[in-house]
């Protein structure tokens, strides 16, 4: 290849989220409202979903244009049976420069008690756990599905148990129905070597109402969590990182904040997302995807892996997407912005 590959805003390719399913079996509102995703909801049929073979197929040309780090996401990933089967594949793929690739897994932790020491034996090095409060009638009215906050706790439990590198906890964050969760989360994850990371409530999607006045500002979670606990600022880890880092400053560990909506973070945007149907979407607003697995399917040789290959260069040099960005400018968005695909499909 000539020169590494950058889009039209002189951006690498170097992230890639897979998501293995669209389905969950939670039904959080912000993601999955249970009116939209009901038992009528046309979810993908099996045929339709690509193959562990195929995912891992595309990861490694991924690779071979310059991507460092993969995400395994869905909907919920554990629902996908046996995953650690395609983690071992994936495990085994190398960057550019033979380093092994940075992989991780978000999920909403119901399953990973089961699954934790399978993964972890297959080479998984990352797991993200979402979970939205420590309260137990605030998060089982958040999932929608009644799941105890406990059954989580364990499967992060699991996770700490089985070694993986780095353990996450994700909170959406959203005004009025979990903020005051915060504090509570934060001193539970102090000095456990778990990151605590607050997220700005997004308007991904096009079903889970999203309003403005509903976000609380990243800049507000700090103000409150330092008011209990001292923070100083953090390096951040990667270009392009969607987590502003932040240390305790007694020294309990770090946590972070994802302000995606009032500190959009497009300008070193690096990430690429394949849907469970072998579609690539650019953006995580994006209302199209451009279809790889008609491609993937009838070229099974070396000679549509070079296909593929040089498909996703062409769509990735193509891309100009920064739709955070310019939702927060508040002038025009893009056209087709409003039918955007949902989160549960395209892995966040
Ligand atoms: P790390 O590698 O651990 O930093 O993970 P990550 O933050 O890249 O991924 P994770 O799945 O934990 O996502 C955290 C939050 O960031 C979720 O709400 C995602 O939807 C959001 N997010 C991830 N990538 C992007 C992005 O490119 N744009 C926007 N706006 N949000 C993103
Ligand atoms: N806004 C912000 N984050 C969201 N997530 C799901 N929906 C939203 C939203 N509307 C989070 C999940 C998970 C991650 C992949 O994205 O909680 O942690
Ligand atoms: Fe499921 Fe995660 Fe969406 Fe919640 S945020 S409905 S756990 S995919
Ligand atoms: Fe990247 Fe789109 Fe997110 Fe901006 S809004 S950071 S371009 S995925």
């Amino acid at each position: 290849a000539a020169g590494p590959l950058a889009d039209r805003l002189g951006r690498p390719l170097t992230d890639l989220r897979i998501s293995v399913t669209d389905r969950c079996n939670f039904r959080c509102n912000y993601c999955m409202p249970k009116e939209v995703f009901d038992k009528d909801h046309p979810y993908l049929p099996h045929a339709a979903m690509l193959s562990f073979e195929e995912i891992a197929r595309l990861a490694r040309l991924f690779a071979l244009q310059g991507v460092r780090k993969i995400r395994l996401t869905g909907g919920e990933p554990l629902l996908r049976r046996g995953l650690e089967r395609l983690v071992a594949p994936l495990a085994g793929l190398r960057t550019l420069d033979g380093a092994p690739l940075d992989l991780g897994l978000t999920t909403n932790g119901s399953l990973l008690a089961h699954k934790a020491r399978a993964l972890k034996d297959a080479g998984l090095r990352r797991v993200t756990v979402s979970l939205d409060a420590l309260d137990d009638t605030v998060f089982r009215r958040m999932n929608d599905v009644d799941f105890p906050v406990a059954r989580v706790l364990a499967g992060i439990d699991a996770a700490m148990e089985a070694g993986f590198e780095r353990i996450k906890v994700n909170m959406v964050v959203k005004r009025g129905t979990n903020d005051q969760a915060i504090l509570p989360l934060a001193r539970h994850f102090r000095g456990t070597g778990v990151v605590l990371r607050f997220i700005e409530y997004m308007d991904v999607g096009a079903t889970n109402g999203w309003r403005m006045d509903e976000v609380l500002p990243s800049s507000d979670v700090l103000a409150r969590v330092s008011r209990a606990f001292p923070l100083v600022p953090l390096e951040a880890t990667a270009p392009g990182e969607t987590a502003q880092r932040w240390a305790y400053a007694d020294g309990a560990g770090e946590i972070g904040v994802i302000g995606s909506v009032t500190r959009a973070f497009c300008g070193e945007c690096s990430r690429a997302r394949l849907s469970t149907d072998g579609r690539l979407f650019l953006c995580l607003f994006a209302n199209g995807g451009h279809d790889l697995k008609a491609l993937l399917r009838e070229c099974p040789d070396q000679a549509g892996d070079d296909l593929l290959r040089g498909r996703l260069a062409e769509i990735w040099r193509q891309r100009a997407d920064r739709y955070s960005e310019l939702r927060a400018l508040g002038g025009p968005l893009p056209a087709g912005t409003a039918r955007r695909v949902e989160m549960s499909y395209i892995g966040g």
